[in-house]
């Protein structure tokens, strides 16, 4: 008999693995406290943007598998519960907030059917899993628990979730994960790589492969400051030592640096956790990774005062892009967003464009200004930034837009302009990490 999954929790993970999940065949319900959310997802609309996903949730609901309730009691009788619910960073410190984890698999575990598999995805501390699983067990023997956790990429999360590049399961015993390998019996069969591991190291695995992507980034952006100190060209080193097979090319985009909803908060969880563990020497170098990221947002700011003779007061600043990363209009912790809010408090008159994350970023800070178009954005502008890489703004012609602004100062956050282009149609033409032809 198919399996009948739920999904605890519809934020963007959830929807997704809802959606994706009903498009393998099974019967599926996503399972949400907030109601609207909820009335919203049923009526096929998705309350954020993802490519390819609103498409996708209403094809499912239309064959009748995919279906969403606010009652968790409706999960009853679902034999795999996979929970999708936020972990976000605590308001007083460095750690993640789990209460939210907590609280759905304690009701789950009252309401979920003898011989059901609860498997969570969300990113947890490590050691979380093992103390909910004691619970669960408490609650009812009858249970089991897993950890799934997810990989996927905002912008690519269907894609992704169809066609993961490994999957890997923490369980305690054989039953369990023969359970998930029902589950993912297409992508085995597609030849996924499969992982299984204990409890905690699977839980590891998700913070310690985003640890290592922020690294990578933040090790590109300290190759910018240096570039920049002795006249070298960031994006130039970043290709050249990317042919280097162990090296490779991905996550080598010098920049205003990584930002969204994952990155930021993992690697302070991670250090957070280390630390009660005893190991905090062992991801001392994270704190690095996170101060050179926040660096490269002071450092593009940097630019934009020596360009306007450090007088921000009334200049009118153009920034495309508030989305902390294209194909997607996720704005947490967006350093384009944060970058903006920092020079409208410097006196700057700020304006923003974006493709899809304009009604996020309005939410987010009201009191800046959103443009309807990147014309409208770039009109009268005293410098422009190129802050999130969307293809729209890479098909700007120079040319053409060089008569709208008051001057023409492109600063290019995301190396992603071409600047012989650029330099050719007249403007003045900044990036970080390439000092060598200023
Ligand atoms: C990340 C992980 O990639 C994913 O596996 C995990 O499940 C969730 O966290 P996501 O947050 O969607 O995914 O974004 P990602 O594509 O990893 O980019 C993160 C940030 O790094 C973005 O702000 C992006 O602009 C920045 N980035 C990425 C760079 O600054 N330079 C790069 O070369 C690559």
């Amino acid at each position: 008999m198919t399996l009948r999954i739920s999904v605890i929790g519809t934020g963007y993970l959830g929807v997704t693995h809802a959606a994706c999940m009903a498009s393998l065949g099974f019967t599926v319900i996503g399972i949400d406290i907030d109601p609207t959310k909820i009335a919203q997802l049923s009526a096929g609309i998705l309350p954020f943007y993802e490519p390819g996903l609103e498409d996708l949730l209403k094809t499912e609901l239309a064959t009748g598998r995919l279906t969403f309730s606010s009652q968790i009691s409706d999960a009853t009788d679902c034999d795999v519960h996979f929970i999708c619910v936020g972990t976000p960073q605590v308001k007083d410190g460095l750690a993640a907030d789990v209460s939210y984890v907590h609280n759905s698999i304690r009701t789950l575990a009252a309401v979920a059917k003898s011989g059901s598999l609860l498997v969570g995805k969300s990113t947890v501390p490590v050691g979380t899993a093992e103390r909910l699983r004691k619970e669960i067990l408490e609650i009812n023997p009858e249970l089991d628990l897993a950890w799934n956790p997810e990989f996927l990429r905002e912008g690519f999360a269907v894609e992704d979730t169809l066609h993961p590049n490994r999957l890997v399961v923490g369980v305690v015993n054989d039953q369990a994960e023969h359970i998930l390998r029902e589950v993912y019996a297409k992508n085995l069969g597609e030849g996924t790589p499969w992982i299984r591991a204990d409890l905690p190291t699977s839980e590891l695995v998700k913070v310690a492969a985003n640890s290592f992507l922020a690294t990578k980034i933040s090790f590109i952006n300290a190759m910018a400051e240096v570039c920049e100190a002795a006249g070298g060209d960031v994006t130039v080193l970043a290709d050249a030592i990317g042919y280097d097979p162990r090296i490779g090319h991905k996550f080598l985009g010098a920049g205003i640096g990584f930002g969204g909803g994952c990155l930021p908060k993992d690697l302070r969880a991670f250090m957070a956790r280390s630390k009660e563990l005893g190991a905090d020497r062992a991801l001392d170098f994270l704190r690095e990774i996170d101060a050179i990221n926040l660096r490269a947002r002071a450092r593009i700011i940097d630019l934009v005062r020596r360009d306007l003779s450090d007088d921000l007061l009334g200049k009118k600043i153009a920034i495309l892009g508030a989305a902390f990363k294209p194909d997607s209009d996720d704005v947490r912790d967006s350093p384009a967003l944060d970058i903006a809010a920092q020079i409208q408090a410097a006196g700057a008159s700020v304006t923003i464009y974006d493709p899809k994350a304009m009604d996020s970023a309005r939410k987010r800070f009201p009191a800046l200004t959103y443009s309807a178009s990147i014309k409208e954005c770039m009109t009268g502008a005293d410098l422009v930034l190129h802050l999130t890489e969307w293809k729209e703004f890479q098909s700007i012609d120079p040319r053409e837009y060089i008569s709208i602004v008051r001057n023409p100062i492109m600063i290019d956050g995301r190396n992603k302009l071409n600047r012989e282009e650029w330099q050719a149609a007249g403007w003045t033409f900044r990036a970080l990490g390439r000092s060598s032809k200023y």
